[in-house]
């Protein structure tokens, strides 16, 4: 395979590298005054084809109080998806899926509709000149032989036949015809449909249609099947069916900054991205894994203490749903909740990377975020995580068929569609990949208990206030403390994690928001990210969609509960600790529940 590659490898590199269009050349923050001055004025009416060719007013750009029929059971969607009749069959939707649940149906590329940014949106869509109904993919495990063992990108980078091969394949990709779905921008628009509202479910008769890969359950699984064909795509590019993209290693010290592999020859490099935070490109400047917007100075081992004890913060939860992110199905509004992994590191990181010069482009804003290399190093790692909570932590994966059972549409490395399910995706050796096996320093880091003398008292909301959504919650402008009730222990649920809940976040979609919680903490000054009092955090990756974003928020609580003494408690205090956000957020409720999650 090394010789047959040499050809490829020594091949002339093309003089212009990188040839990003035109029009994907983010426009510097200070130029970017009409946008901000126009969204008030946004229209939502933007064009979302509907399977019949129809222009539909895209329901799904305000967000409307939750209502009932949000939560319709299953015979209800079975009918609605079943009234399809031809239309539905000829979108891939099979009979055994309807029969069984009602999954979030995959999108229909033909119908691809500007997504719901700025006035006029953006076209996001992959072409459309291959689109044929498409063919359902199962992949097989391959011989021993030619699996792909993704590598730590500084073991990588020490290797230069990979950097050869992935420096190539990456070039190539990135020349490829503009009408090509292999081509690096496309596959980088693929990333762009699938969070930014291109697409609709092919449902009628609810409010809520777009498709949304983040802040939900679709999370992991969505982003393992996009860096699967990705990944061999490069591999196809160069011949090499071995070949695997690197992880960005950032849950260890060895992998805290911001990879070399995509750093390399002054920007020469077809890995290279001029659009990443200037100041955090610096050699040897450490990756900040609770980055709250601007790096505050604290010593390297300080904060190599809290980024690992804040991954074992994260990786230690057995709920599944804490994990992977919230039920989200078939007509449901988007955003249901992310899982911890998501929230941090992968929204952080991808903060950190993105550079607030460009409005946070690339990584900084997910419909761009994929036009950085580093992207798919980011996210090869995040899939790691998955990949080690079940062999290391002993997390199971969900068996909700509405889990299972929802699919996506991807070009694969033959340029065909192809439909592909969660179920298929659970296992990484019928994929055909692994991971280089490096160390796990967060195992063993665990966070301490701080348990102050001068705890937080709550400020001004009482307990019932506090609780119901229907009184219109409470803003964030500051911080605040909340006495949060716990529940009764009741016999049959003392093995369900205690899940501290906030509901209802609503923001600007398009800006930044990021907040610390915390349980039982001192009054004056907040517990760092290494102490057992910090519960977690809500960060947001701006879209660029303008409207009300509205999210809810799950911590799973109960070891916090045990380390700071408060597991007899009746209530504990919760506060709550704006990091940064740029317009009005509110928060419908504040609760403690056990977890619910099957
Ligand atoms: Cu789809 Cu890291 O985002």
């Amino acid at each position: 395979m090394q010789a047959m590659n040499t050809h490829l490898l020594l091949s002339p590199t093309t003089t212009v590298i990188d040839r990003r269009p035109n029009d994907l050349f983010p426009k510097k923050l200070s130029s970017q005054s009409s946008r901000v001055n126009r969204k008030g004025r946004r229209s939502c009416s933007v064009g979302h084809k509907g399977a019949n060719g129809a222009h539909n007013i895209n329901p799904s750009c305000s967000i409307k109080p939750e209502a009932d029929e949000d939560r319709r059971n299953k015979m209800d969607r079975r009918n609605v998806l079943i009234g399809l009749g031809g239309a539905g069959l000829g979108l891939g939707l099979d009979t055994n899926l309807l029969a069984s649940g009602a999954p979030i149906p995959p999108p229909d590329f033909s119908t691809c509709g500007k997504t719901t940014d700025e006035v006029t949106g953006l076209d996001c869509c992959p072409p459309t000149s291959e689109v044929k109904t498409p063919t359902r993919f199962k992949p097989v495990a391959p011989p021993k032989s030619s699996v792909r063992t993704r590598l730590a990108a500084q073991n990588a980078v020490k290797d230069p036949d990979y950097i050869k091969k992935y420096r190539r394949a990456t070039e190539l990709m990135k020349g490829l015809d503009v009408d090509d779905p292999h081509n690096f921008w496309n596959q980088a628009k693929v990333h762009c449909s699938y969070c930014d509202g291109a697409f609709n479910q092919n449902l009628a008769g609810y409010k809520c249609l777009e498709i949304q890969v983040h802040n939900s359950w679709l999370f992991f699984p969505f982003h393992r099947w996009y860096l699967f064909f990705y990944e061999r795509i490069l591999g196809s590019l160069i011949d090499d069916p071995t070949f695997a993209l690197p992880f960005w290693n950032w849950d260890s010290p060895d992998g805290m900054y911001l990879p070399e592999l995509f750093e390399l020859d002054n920007g020469a490099s077809p890995l290279y991205d001029h659009y990443r935070n200037t100041k955090h490109r610096q050699k040897d400047f450490l990756l900040d894994l609770n980055y709250s917007g601007t790096d505050v100075h604290q010593d390297p081992k300080t904060l190599i203490d809290n980024n690992l004890k804040t991954m074992n913060r994260q990786m230690n939860t057995k709920d599944r749903c804490v994990f992977f992110g919230q039920p989200y199905r078939a007509g449901d509004c988007p955003n249901p909740g992310g899982g911890n992994i998501e929230l941090i590191p992968h929204n952080t990181v991808h903060n950190w990377t993105g550079d607030p010069k460009w409005l946070a482009e690339d990584m900084g804003k997910f419909y761009s975020s994929a036009r950085d290399p580093i992207f798919f190093a980011h996210h090869s790692n995040v899939d790691r995580m998955w990949h080690l909570w079940l062999e290391k932590i002993g997390g199971k994966n969900l068996e909700q068929d509405d889990w299972l059972n929802a699919e996506f549409y991807f070009y694969n490395e033959k340029k065909e569609l192809v439909s592909v399910n969660v179920q298929d995706s659970i296992d990484i050796g019928i994929l055909g990949y692994a991971y280089e096996d490096v160390d796990i320093p967060w195992l063993t880091t665990k966070p301490t208990a701080r348990k102050p003398a001068n705890k937080a008292k709550p400020d001004g909301l009482g307990l019932q206030d506090q609780s119901s959504a229907a009184k219109g919650g409470f803003s964030l402008d500051s911080k605040i403390s909340i006495a949060v009730p716990r529940p009764k222990q009741g016999v049959e649920k003392a093995e369900r994690e205690e899940i501290l809940i906030l509901r209802d976040i609503k923001f600007p979609s398009d800006q930044g928001l990021k907040f610390d919680v915390y349980v039982n903490d001192d009054a004056d000054t907040p517990s760092q990210p290494s102490q057992s009092e910090f519960a977690g955090s809500f960060v947001h990756v701006p879209h660029k969609h303008v409207m009300t974003f509205k999210t809810n928020l799950y911590l799973g609580i109960t070891r916090l509960l045990k380390d700071v003494g408060a597991d007899k408690a009746a209530s504990v205090v919760v506060t709550l600790v704006p990091r940064y956000r740029n317009g009005p957020v509110t928060i419908g409720a504040i609760s403690i529940e056990q977890s619910s999650c099957d």
